[in-house]
């Protein structure tokens, strides 16, 4: 049995996309063991807590400097022992220490076709506004292993999605998670748990 901890900021549709592939047997051998936020005002902790997973805030609020705040992040994971850690929707950069300590350990999805619209400055609308600026046609979603850097770890699966004439960053955004992120991020976790990958 794969045990899963998925660090959000956010929303959290795509913790909710992982919740919903572990009840329907999408994700198979997999427990969801726990669910960090890095602010207590996230709606993923609400998903969380419907789904009985139990849930925890570390903020940087909550710490003097940054890396008071970095190491509580890592002990927290560490008490909670998993097999793999998801970034869903997680707008902080993992610490090195944190890497090193989960190498090959940490996923993470990224709404466009690395290494198109990726890297610093490369998260959430940002990534969409970016692709329509820039006029591509074929957009999509990747997961990938963390490593040191900022979206550049090996890359696991990618799904296209086609933009669309007249789309708004919003609207490529939703197509960008229900055609792709939503799908291939259960589906990586559902790979990693059956030695498929
Ligand atoms: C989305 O833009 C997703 O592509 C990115 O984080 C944002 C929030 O997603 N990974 P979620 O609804 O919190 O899962």
């Amino acid at each position: 049995m794969l045990k899963v901890v998925v660090m959000v900021s956010g929303g959290g549709t795509n913790l909710q996309a992982i919740i919903d592939a572990v009840d329907n047997g999408t994700i198979r051998n997999t427990e969801i063991i726990g669910v960090i936020a890095n602010n207590e005002g996230a709606y993923a902790l609400e998903r969380a807590k419907k789904a009985g997973i139990p849930s925890f805030v570390v903020s940087p609020k909550q710490y003097a400097d940054r890396a008071e705040f970095n190491d509580a992040l890592l002990n927290k994971v560490k008490e909670l022992n998993p097999d793999l850690v998801v970034l869903a929707g997680f707008l902080v950069k993992i610490p090195e220490a944190f890497v090193h300590e989960y190498n090959h350990r940490i996923i993470n999805i990224h709404p466009s076709l690395i290494p198109s619209f990726c890297g610093t400055g490369f998260y959430g609308l940002h990534v969409h506004e970016a692709a329509l600026e820039k006029g591509v046609k074929v957009t999509g979603a990747t997961v990938h292993f963390v490593d040191e850097g900022m979206d550049t770890g090996e890359i696991i699966l990618q799904k296209p999605v086609m933009v669309e004439k007249g789309d708004t960053p919003e609207v490529l955004q939703k197509r960008v998670m229900e055609q792709a992120e939503w799908k291939i991020l259960p589906k990586a976790i559902d790979m990693i748990a059956n030695n498929e990958l």
